[in-house]
């Protein structure tokens, strides 16, 4: 066990670049990640808080102007990854793409800080990493919040890190494809195909880019003209939680983010208008197409991780989790097998990924403890026999993706040691 701890600590270190960290060490993701980022972060917080404030104060050089975090920062032009900061184009100091991803970052920091006892250099470079994010939570709700109700939409599959997710397959059916498209995928050369997202998907994701690099990427037009427009619940559930642990934590800087405390009670508010009761479900809602999207994946469930203040709903919640894999005992696959759209291999479409597992772990812990600690005990023991990997199948556990994940060492660092 201490021997699996070793090894976590050995794999961040390995994958880490000067100030940040590698998603993994081949040739996948050549660059820094957001949300793997933040997750790396809590990971080396267990054995090297330098390296974990080292690594969100890189994440944040890439900050642009208007407040948004790139969901990829190309630090050293590596051009082995497509789409590079070539084709991205931002024009930016750091080089980078011109979306974002989740702001898991926001709860990070709040653990980091509540965990550590910091020096007075420590706290001063946090609270710059607070102001930096609060800049950031405004910019969603600036910016991708069409109709000022607190909820924020996402423009491009990957801002949701769940690139494929079968939740967005309605909304990219309706994608005009450029028909110029002239594109050489490098995943596939370091992965298998049965493990990626199909052409037709990055036909979707590049036309999309396409778009907003036409418009320079302005946060306005794109919202506006973005042929993929997407309420999605986990994310707003991410950004949610987000929200609150940076009120939370900044009030141990005496910092004022009252602004955001009144955001947070109307995004609340209207995420539960997506509470289906004939289901006990929650529904992502396709924004551009004026839709409901009926596909049950794992990401739905992270309202858990939002805490929302009603427990009737969270309890529904609950149950309908508790039966979505059972009796597998390797929880929880990223879409339910039963929805047609599974695939036991491909991405984000089946298998069981540990980054999933530790946003229901922390969206459960205070609401129902054993299934929490089952969930916990059951991840652990996965990493344990398997070792980090990108993603795993829940039917036999094969290891999938890319080898030496950070993240799931990190998460495993964090599961095992936050007692
Ligand atoms: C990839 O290249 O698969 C990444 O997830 C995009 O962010």
């Amino acid at each position: 066990m201490t021997e699996t701890v070793e090894l976590a600590k050995r794999t961040l270190i390995q994958n880490r670049k000067s100030g940040y960290t590698l998603p993994t060490n081949n040739k996948l993701y050549p660059a820094q990640w957001n949300w793997d980022s933040a997750f790396i972060a809590l990971g080396y917080s267990y054995f090297n808080l330098e390296y974990a404030i080292t690594e969100l104060e890189t994440l944040l050089s890439g900050q642009w102007d208007d407040g948004m975090i790139p969901h990829i920062l190309f630090h050293d032009n590596d051009e082995s990854y497509f789409p590079n900061h070539k084709t991205w184009e931002c024009g930016k100091n750091v080089p980078s793409s011109g979306i974002t991803q989740p702001p898991i970052i926001s709860t990070i920091i709040k653990k980091i800080v509540d965990q550590n006892n910091l020096n007075d250099d420590q706290k001063k470079r946090i609270k710059n990493i607070i102001i930096k994010l609060k800049k950031y939570i405004e910019w969603f709700f600036n910016f991708r919040d069409t109709n000022n109700t607190g909820l924020v939409s996402i423009i491009h599959p990957w801002e949701s890190g769940l690139d494929n997710s079968p939740i967005w397959d309605s909304a990219l059916d309706k994608i005009k494809i450029d028909v110029n498209l002239n594109y050489e995928r490098r995943d596939l050369k370091v992965s298998k195909i049965d493990n990626r997202p199909l052409k037709k998907d990055y036909d979707c994701y590049i036309t999309l880019l396409n778009q907003f690099k036409k418009y320079n990427y302005d946060p306005h037009k794109i919202l506006n003209l973005s042929m993929f427009n997407v309420i999605d619940i986990g994310f707003n559930s991410i950004l949610i939680r987000a929200t609150k642990d940076l009120i939370q934590v900044s009030k141990k800087f005496n910092l004022d983010l009252s602004n955001l405390e009144k955001k947070i009670v109307l995004s609340e508010e209207n995420l539960i208008k997506f509470y289906k009761e004939k289901d006990q479900y929650f529904y992502s809602y396709d924004f551009k197409n004026h839709s409901l999207i009926k596909v049950d994946a794992i990401s739905n469930y992270f309202v858990l991780f939002a805490n929302l203040d009603n427990k009737k709903i969270n309890n529904n919640i609950i149950n309908k989790l508790k039966k979505y894999n059972s009796g597998k005992d390797f929880f929880f696959t990223t879409v339910n097998p039963k929805d047609t759209s599974f695939e036991e291999k491909r991405y984000w479409r089946g298998p069981v990924w540990i980054n999933s597992n530790w946003i229901l772990y922390e969206g459960l812990k205070e609401k129902d403890k054993d299934f929490a600690t089952l969930l916990k005990k059951r991840t652990i023991r996965v990493l344990e026999e398997k070792k980090f990997h990108e993603y795993y199948n829940y039917k036999n556990e094969e290891c999938l993706g890319a080898n030496n994940f950070s993240w799931s060492a990190a998460l495993y660092l964090d599961l095992k040691l936050n007692i």
